[in-house]
């Protein structure tokens, strides 16, 4: 009995380190912030990816992992955008994880939207 229980244990502890290991994280977020500014993102998707233009989504809070496929996507073809791909074809794999790694740990709040969500 006692045996089964440290079994237990154990398994419990090397899943829970397993999904820890699942976490990873691709990109960095410093460097996806100066990306986001230099490469132009800025322009349309505003400060932190707050877009206050309908057109324009809000990348700011979407996961890392669904920013990076959207940006993926455009830069293979696979979403038909011309403004995207057209911005997508110029990022590297790396730029793309780190600016989707940025955008993901800003706040989803629209308070912090200057003029809406008072
Ligand atoms: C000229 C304006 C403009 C610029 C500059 C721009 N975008 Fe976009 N972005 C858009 C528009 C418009 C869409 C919506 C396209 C669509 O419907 O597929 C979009 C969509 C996206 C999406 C998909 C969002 C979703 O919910 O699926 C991501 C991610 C994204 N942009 C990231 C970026 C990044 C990173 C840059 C800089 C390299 C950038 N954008 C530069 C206008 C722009």
């Amino acid at each position: 009995m006692k045996r089964r229980l440290v079994f237990s244990l154990g398994l419990l502890s090397c899943l829970l380190f397993s999904v820890q290991a699942f976490a990873i994280q691709y990109g960095d977020p410093q460097a996806g912030a100066e990306k986001f500014q230099d490469k132009g993102c800025v322009n349309c998707h505003r400060e932190g990816g707050h877009s206050t233009v309908p057109t324009f989504p809000i990348l700011a809070g979407q996961p890392s992992d669904y920013l990076a496929r959207s940006l993926l996507a455009y830069k293979k073809g696979a979403r038909e955008n011309p403004i995207m791909q057209g911005q997508a074809s110029g990022l590297s794999e790396q730029d793309i994880h780190d600016i989707a790694e940025y955008l993901s740990q800003q706040s989803t709040s629209l308070a912090v939207v200057p003029g809406i969500g008072e």
